[in-house]
């Protein structure tokens, strides 16, 4: 985090205030740098939600949408779980109910239900386990070698890890409206213009994009791969939030946005002022009913018991 004297006056006092409240703030890498400024932890979904489980403060402030949110709630149920702005949803969440899973469990009923972390309550309660972009694969491995999966909601996910993990995959027709919107022929424009880039995309990207990638990972792995590796030129196939911490993290390297419509209007609603209004108000928050959160609670649980 920033010093204190290089924050502005409403930074200040969100952090003021969030000491008053005993509360952590937890930001996605596609939020707005000013809100990842102010956050106490930085990350994927999969990183937040492992945050979400060990934090002690007693509220958390979810700087994301809607589904981290209610995952984190799922998680620490005792624990207050704001999300600053309550419409700050994800449209591929909303493209699977849980009346339209039990229907598709019931024409596949052998399947492995596995379901991406970006999904209601109400779908994971109906999933054996539940998956980020992180670990989708080992996740998927992790079934039994016969079974099929039902992968639900992302189809391009759910085509990457198929393919990854030697697995025949039924997937559910859901897409990341930020990702799909990339199309092969952007990226081989990016590649014409920035040779020298390599080519990392996120696996909600169309599977002929990724085809066109060097390497597939989730938001923290691509800063964790920019810190590590020996490239010093990137083209980057996800939400735009990401050049924030991955040129702090790889200062002195060149990132380009494989195309400049790479923007998620859900992730960019949080501003600070809502932050500030949430801790004063200790609203809006997010809670999960018991009966739906302990059945959600499993396949997030045999999640991250997947090594
Ligand atoms: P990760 O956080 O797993 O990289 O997923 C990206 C995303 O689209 C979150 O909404
Ligand atoms: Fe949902 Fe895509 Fe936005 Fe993530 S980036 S919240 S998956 S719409």
């Amino acid at each position: 985090m920033k010093q204190e004297a290089e924050f502005s006056g409403l930074q200040n006092d969100i952090l003021e205030l969030k000491k008053k409240r005993n509360a952590v703030i937890l930001a996605h890498l596609y939020q707005r740098p000013e809100v990842q400024d102010i956050a106490d932890f930085t990350g994927d979904s999969l990183g937040l939600s492992e945050e979400a489980a060990k934090t002690d403060a007693e509220v958390i402030v979810f700087c994301g949408v809607h589904f981290m949110a209610e995952t984190a709630a799922i998680l620490s149920p005792q624990k207050t779980v704001l999300l600053p702005e309550v419409n700050a949803g994800c449209p591929m969440a909303d493209m699977i109910t849980a009346d339209q899973l039990r229907a598709k469990k019931k024409e596949c009923p052998d399947a492995v239900v596995v379901c991406y972390v970006n999904s209601s309550a109400d779908v994971k309660a109906e999933s054996d386990i539940c998956c980020t972009s992180a670990n989708a694969v080992k996740v998927v491995r992790s079934a039994p070698a016969n079974k099929r999966i039902l992968f639900v909601p992302d189809k391009n996910l759910g085509h990457y890890v198929g393919q990854q993990a030697g697995r025949e995959v039924i997937y559910w027709e859901g897409f990341c409206n930020t990702h799909d919107r990339l199309s092969a022929e952007q990226l081989r424009k990016a590649k014409q213009t920035y040779p020298e880039a390599l080519v990392m995309v996120h696996p909600e990207c169309r599977p002929e994009v990724i085809a066109l990638a060097d390497r597939v990972f989730s938001t923290s792995g691509m800063i964790k791969f920019a810190k590590e590796s020996d490239h010093k030129e990137f083209i980057l196939g996800t939400e735009a939030g990401i050049l924030h911490k991955i040129r702090k993290t790889a200062p002195g390297k060149k990132f380009h946005m494989a195309s400049d419509e790479l923007i998620c209007p859900n992730m960019k609603a949080t501003t600070l002022e809502k932050v500030k209004l949430s801790l004063e108000e200790l609203q809006p928050r997010i809670m999960v009913p018991d009966e739906i959160r302990d059945k959600a609670l499993g396949a997030v649980k045999r999640m991250i018991a997947v090594k």
